[in-house]
């Protein structure tokens, strides 16, 4: 019996000093302690073994179980710590490593709303802003666009009830600046105004500014300087402006301002189209009219006003040819302007 136990004994640590994972130990113990392990096979013997000797055999078992079970922890541990170390290698997340970012940008009609904001604050203007949803009262009665006025033909609106409306234009923030501040006033008023209007060049919404100066002894030349500022610094400083004479129920006398192109400079190109002009707003002096409705007294006070889209601006500075790419929000058009 002796020999038995000191072969299963050798055989037990070489099948342990071979096994070479965590699985093959797994697999060892069952062979030597499973239910039909060596040992336990051996084990069984132990009844057959004369009384006397069975102290002396049956340490000798005890032993060497406590032997193979020793190395087998052993090496349990061994290959444990082993694939935890593989574990945590794998594993391993550098967290001082950089993200990958993508940082976001500014919109374009964006950066140009701010550089004709920034434009114009430097002028001494006041940046003010008005509601979306306007009365027809503000948006038309009160700028000199009386109910059934032909001039409402010039602006499709989008009305809310018979007597609101989606704003067609920001020209009803000087009706509601006028009526509450006394002069001198002189604001800027960004904001996006609503028409039934969709092509390669109108959007049923854009944005607009607003210009409104009112004081004493205002002329068409304080707002020809202060148009020609705008220009250059928007486009560049060749940049040249003139007035034509047109028709807004809202000034007396009109002007339709065109900037000389400045694409082609005044040559004539595709852009300007063979012109070397390109007519970017609206303006003229406040009608004595509007001034009077709006509780200013047109003997002592003169004005000037004017309009225009900042898509329109932005197309032609940027050679943008349709209105609807600020609007898709398709990155490959948005990130050539960050
Ligand atoms: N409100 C006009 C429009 O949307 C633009 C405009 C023209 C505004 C002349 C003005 C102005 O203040 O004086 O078409």
């Amino acid at each position: 019996m002796i020999e038995t136990i000191e072969k299963l004994k050798a055989d037990g640590i070489a099948l342990i000093n071979d096994a070479a994972t965590l699985n093959d130990v797994n697999n060892v113990k069952v062979k030597i302690f499973g239910k039909n392990g060596d040992f336990t096979a051996a084990m069984r013997g132990l009844k057959d073994v004369p009384k006397e000797q069975k102290p002396e055999v049956g340490k000798a078992f005890n032993d060497v179980k406590v032997m193979l079970e020793g190395l087998i922890a052993e090496k349990e541990r061994v290959f444990a710590e082993a694939e935890k170390q593989a574990r945590i290698k794998s594993e391993y997340i550098d967290v001082t490593l950089p993200g990958k970012k993508e940082l976001g940008a500014l919109h374009p009609l964006t950066l140009v709303k701010n550089e004709i904001l920034d434009t114009f604050i430097g002028l001494g203007f006041e940046v003010k802003e008005g509601p979306e949803i306007e009365s027809d009262y503000y948006n038309f009665q009160l700028l000199n666009i009386p109910k059934d006025h032909p001039a409402r033909d010039m602006q499709d609106s989008l009305y809310i009830t018979d007597n609101f409306l989606l704003r067609t234009h920001t020209s009803p923030m000087q009706a509601r600046t006028m009526t509450t501040q006394k002069p001198p006033i002189r604001i800027v008023v960004p904001g996006k105004v609503y028409r039934n209007d969709d092509d390669a060049t109108h959007s049923p919404m854009f944005q607009q500014v607003e210009g409104l100066v009112v004081d004493k002894h205002i002329t068409l030349c304080d707002l020809k300087g202060a148009l020609e500022v705008f220009a250059k610094r928007l486009f560049d400083e060749k940049t040249k402006v003139r007035f034509r004479p047109s028709y807004f129920p809202f000034t007396e006398p009109s002007v339709e301002v065109d900037v000389s192109c400045s694409i082609c400079h005044g040559k004539g190109c595709r852009v300007c189209k063979g012109t070397g002009w390109i007519e970017i707003l609206g303006a003229g002096i406040v009608n004595p009219a509007v001034l009077e409705a709006c509780g200013i007294n047109s003997k002592e006070y003169s004005g000037y006003a004017f309009g225009f889209g900042i898509e329109r601006i932005a197309m032609i500075k940027y050679g943008i040819p349709d209105i609807r790419l600020f609007f898709e929000n398709d990155k490959r058009f948005l990130e050539q302007y960050k």
